[in-house]
């Protein structure tokens, strides 16, 4: 059967076309601005902290929030509900064997608990560990264990306008000049992301995951795959990587995996569930992690996982290799991509996994760092269109010793799309609020603490507006729009 899903229109335009049906439907709310206001100060200007109820497209995340398939939701009823033994475990170790080709499965309630297994037994006080670029979880647990990480992105990682395709690569200078420095015993490990979520849900190639582990097996280093992402990054690889342009993505996912020795998942991402796991083909390192398991999470048959999830996972593994459910969302945040960019508004190109990637200081050149531009553009866009975005920026970031923020490398507005969830016509509101936005930029302005915790304080703080930016804006948009929504 073929995997094609290129779908020509007579028009000549390109429009990313939904190939499955709604079947179950949620209702949305679009509040008036003013409630929206109002929600939006109790929040403390801050979009983790809204509740759904005043929230029209929920673009916070698409960890647990992709769209189930009917297949999916069905094998939650056959779930086999069991402490130990249970045949739903069967089933997605047998998904696990077939989608990636490793034989050994430690099961784990979501990844960041991978991630603290992996960094409990392998990262000691002093290590170092290279990677293409970290993920908050990952980096607080590697650093818990002592690790220290070093991202060694390519210089295209970082241009926000760039038409490379692969920025998510590891530049191979830079791990051999760590390798020399450090030496292989102080390296656990070398951790590739997959479509690498910080930098703008960018994918690697193979040909670089090959370089990588040529390196790897000059110094004897294992490789680790973070794969919460690695069916966009296999879909990548068939569009953009020649050598693999005629091949399946099953032959593209077991190619991936066949390069690590150790990989771990979410799958609240990978598999449009809950839960995670950590896979492997060596004994020596299932062995060494395996007790872990039932301390942390739950006997090795679920992992803290209920089983209804892990059926669920079995399906959706197997449904990662089709390839019209991993080009949905790559080609919606195309399309959005490109409308936004051909109106001049900065986003990061080319379009990746995950979501669009809205870069802040560029569209809100008037507000310093140190008052969070991609905070107030995350408040600014809630205020006028009811679609919720995440900060990626210093907000998430912290604070150093003398209580200064860290600048982030990158002020962000990550607008994720969850798979098959948004139709093109909400698209297209994503895409006309923003427009607005921009062209209403100058009235926004920055944010000030009201409330600001310690760690992730991104998660639960608090701000304020300085000035009366969000009154403008309200006043502004009732001008333009009259009474609409
Ligand atoms: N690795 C990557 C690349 C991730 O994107 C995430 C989560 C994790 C690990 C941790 O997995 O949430 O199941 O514990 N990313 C979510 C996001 C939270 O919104 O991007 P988890």
């Amino acid at each position: 059967m073929s995997e094609s899903t290129k779908v020509k229109f007579y028009t000549g335009e390109e429009i990313p076309l939904e190939l499955h049906k709604v079947r179950i439907v949620q209702k949305l709310h679009l509040r008036p601005i003013e409630e929206r206001y109002e929600a939006l100060v109790e929040a403390g200007f801050n979009s983790f902290l809204l509740n759904t109820k005043d929230v029209f497209l929920d673009m916070l995340t698409d960890s647990g929030t992709n769209a189930m398939s009917d297949n999916q939701v069905s094998s939650m009823l056959v779930a086999d509900d069991a402490y130990a033994g249970s045949q739903s475990f069967d089933r997605m170790l047998k998904a696990i064997q077939h989608v990636f080709g490793t034989k050994y499965v430690l099961p784990v309630h979501q990844g960041r608990a991978a991630e603290n297994i992996i960094g409990k037994t392998f990262v000691h006080p002093g290590d170092v560990i290279p990677m293409n670029y970290h993920f908050t979880t990952t980096k607080a647990h590697f650093e818990l264990n002592g690790g220290t990480l070093f991202e060694i992105y390519t210089d295209e990682a970082f241009k926000i306008k760039s038409s490379f395709p692969f920025k998510g690569n590891i530049d191979i200078v830079k791990l051999k000049e760590i390798v020399a420095k450090y030496g292989a015993a102080k390296i656990p490990f070398i951790r590739l992301e997959a479509s690498t979520n910080l930098i703008g849900g960018q994918p690697y190639s193979i040909a670089n995951m090959r370089e990588v582990r040529k390196v790897a097996d000059e110094h004897g280093i294992m490789v680790l795959m973070d794969a919460s992402l690695i069916g966009e990054n296999a879909y990548f690889i068939k569009e953009r990587e020649e050598e693999f342009k005629n091949s399946t993505i099953k032959h593209i996912l077991l190619e991936m995996c066949n390069l690590c020795d150790l990989i771990y998942f979410s799958s609240r991402k990978v598999s449009s569930s809950r839960g995670g796991a950590i896979i492997t083909n060596r004994k020596d390192l299932y062995d060494r992690m395996k007790d872990l398991v039932p301390l942390y999470e739950g006997f090795m048959t679920y992992g803290g996982m209920s089983v209804r999830e892990i059926e669920a996972m079995a399906v959706g593994l197997h449904e990662t290799l089709d390839a019209t459910v991993i080009s949905q969302s790559p080609s919606f945040i195309k399309y959005l991509v490109n409308e936004l960019d051909k109106k001049g508004i900065p986003v990061i190109t080319p379009a990746g996994a995950l979501g669009c990637h809205v870069e802040a200081q560029g569209f809100l050149p008037q507000i310093p760092q140190t008052q969070y531009p991609a905070g107030a553009l995350v408040a600014a866009y809630y205020l006028i269109s009811g679609i919720r975005c995440m900060e990626r920026g210093t907000i998430s970031s912290v604070r150093d010793a003398n209580g200064n923020d860290v600048l982030a490398d990158l002020e962000l507005m990550r607008m994720a799309f969850p798979r098959r969830v948004f139709t093109l016509s909400q698209t297209r509101y994503m895409y006309d609020r923003l427009l607005w936005l921009y062209d209403n930029r100058n009235l926004v302005g920055g944010l000030t603490w009201r409330e600001e915790p310690k760690v992730l304080r991104f998660f639960l703080g608090k701000l304020d507006a300085i000035g009366d930016w969000p009154q403008k804006l309200m006043a502004k948009f009732r001008a333009d729009f009259g009474d609409s929504l």
